[in-house]
């Protein structure tokens, strides 16, 4: 009796386990049928977000950049790219015609975790300092540029009132530093120069999007929009100057120009969202925001699994005795989950270290370990068809879709007459998530030819940028200084 009564005991939180897993299964389903309405409800917001200021939940903000580099740009120029998990601090050589590799130095570090969260002098003074160092070495090897300019990337939310100012609206992904909220970016950046003696001037401000797109245009004239799916998610795209309705009479060169979507705060009844991500959210530093990149960025796919885990921990006994570590948020990082969900070691061995070295779980059995890896995939898949949906999304606002698009919102030259809509049309993603997570790169891309049919999705290519936010930067900073660029 005491086996049989064992063994039901033991079924039962088994079925518990997995209970939770189809409860997740079903919370997260993404069919062909709600990734139209969520690619509908993008293009609407989009819409909406250009008409008026706080017209949506999309800021859909100007950036000033009214033309993309053209491969005219020359000389030596500086980036700095701030915005994620690493700062980057590159020197860029332009050769006044287009190459298919700009040859530049970076240098990656750390943001340390302290300066995240304290004061915009101790970030600034630590970033112009590493700046310094870098401009001292790199002078020393070769000539100095001779007036030094900067294009600098600040990839959170800021409403541009030039294309080297702009105010900061508020801080994402972590980033909390209060006295700089409402305050001029490239001031604080020019000010800490200064400061600190170093020479240069900061020529243009970027949003890591922006630079990916101007790199990515550079690369393939084709390029209308770039994503970023990285610590958090975003994308731009050229739009024409008469569908900014809410700048009527902004002075465009090109008749267009470059919107910051800020699509990490898109929100859609039609969003899959679990109790997970309610409750995800509600424990975040920025609750009721960024909706959409927390369920699709690296910050938090991590973060949503860890939830799951623990949920199924404190169910049942699967995993032994609830372990404190697994109690502590962001504990699990997106790489690990990524090592996880792709471990394809016969015994699951990448799960089973992960889970002890870092969840503090040991002796997992492998029927406990393949449901962690179910987790993950659901989660990721999720949010790679999320992304795909956004992606669709704009391509619809500007007929390039293959419907033909939706009245007002079409790029130049763009239409839905069956040549544009045949038109190549190429999108741009970088950021670490898509470029280092394979199973969630082949979800996204799945999703995109699913929802773009087999007849059009040969017309729309997915294209890596690499270090484009960076480049692009410099890029922009030339095309804006040098006498010889001309306009696209
Ligand atoms: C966050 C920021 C946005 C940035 C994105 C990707 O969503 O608000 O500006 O582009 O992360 O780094």
């Amino acid at each position: 009796a005491a086996v049989v009564g064992r063994r039901v005991r033991s079924r039962r939180k088994w079925m518990r386990v997995v209970g939770v897993l189809k409860e997740l299964e079903q919370a997260c389903q993404t069919p062909l049928s709600r990734l139209r309405q969520v690619v509908d409800a993008m293009a609407v917001e989009m819409h909406a977000g250009l008409a008026s200021e706080g017209g949506s939940k999309l800021k859909m903000l100007l950036t000033y950049v009214d033309k993309l580099p053209n491969g005219s740009e020359k000389g030596i120029y500086y980036a700095l790219d701030l915005g994620g998990t690493n700062f980057r601090i590159l020197r860029v050589q332009l050769e006044g015609r287009r190459s298919s590799t700009i040859r530049h130095d970076v240098e990656r570090m750390p943001v340390p975790q302290h300066l995240m969260t304290g004061t915009s002098k101790d970030l600034f003074d630590f970033i112009v300092a590493s700046l310094r160092q870098f401009v001292e070495k790199e002078e020393a090897k070769d000539s100095p540029a001779s007036t030094r300019e900067l294009g600098f990337t600040f990839s959170f939310p800021v409403k541009q009132t030039s294309l080297n100012s702009g105010l900061l609206m508020k801080w994402t992904k972590g980033f909390s530093i209060n006295d700089m909220v409402g305050k001029d970016v490239c001031e604080c950046l020019q000010q800490a120069l200064s400061r600190n003696g170093l020479d240069m001037h900061v020529a243009a401000l970027v949003n890591d999007t922006v630079g990916t797109l101007a790199l990515g245009h550079y690369n393939d004239e084709d390029t209308v929009a770039a994503v970023i799916i990285g610590t958090g998610t975003n994308a731009c795209y050229f739009e024409r100057a008469d569908a900014i309705i809410k700048a009527q009479g902004l002075p465009t060169t090109s008749g267009g120009m470059v919107v910051n979507m800020e699509w990490g705060n898109f929100w859609s009844s039609h969003l899959p969202r679990t109790s997970y991500d309610i409750e995800l959210d509600a424990q975040s530093p920025n609750p009721n925001d960024q909706g959409f990149e927390k369920m699709i960025s690296g910050m938090y796919l991590g973060e949503i699994v860890r939830r799951v885990i623990l949920r199924m921990s404190l169910e049942s006994d699967i995993f032994g005795p609830v372990s404190p570590s697994l109690c502590e948020a962001f504990i699990l990082r997106t790489p690990l989950m990524a090592a996880m969900h792709e471990d394809d070691s016969p015994d699951l061995n990448v799960v089973a270290r992960a889970l002890n070295d870092v969840l503090g779980i040991r002796d997992v059995p492998l029927k406990a370990r393949k449901i962690v890896v179910n987790v993950c995939d659901v989660v990721s898949r999720r949010a790679a068809r999320l992304a795909a949906a956004g992606i669709v999304g704009i391509l619809k606002k500007i007929g390039r879709d293959g419907t033909g698009g939706i009245a007002g919102g079409r790029l130049k030259g763009g239409g839905s007459s069956s040549s544009s809509r045949s038109r190549r049309t190429v999108v741009t993603i970088e950021g670490g998530l898509y470029v280092e997570y394979r199973m969630f790169r082949e979800y996204l891309h799945e999703a995109v030819a699913e929802i773009l049919g087999e007849e059009f999705s040969p017309h729309v290519v997915l294209k890596v940028t690499e270090d484009g936010s960076g480049i692009g930067a410099a890029l922009i900073a030339a095309s804006y200084s040098s006498s010889e660029s001309v306009d696209t």
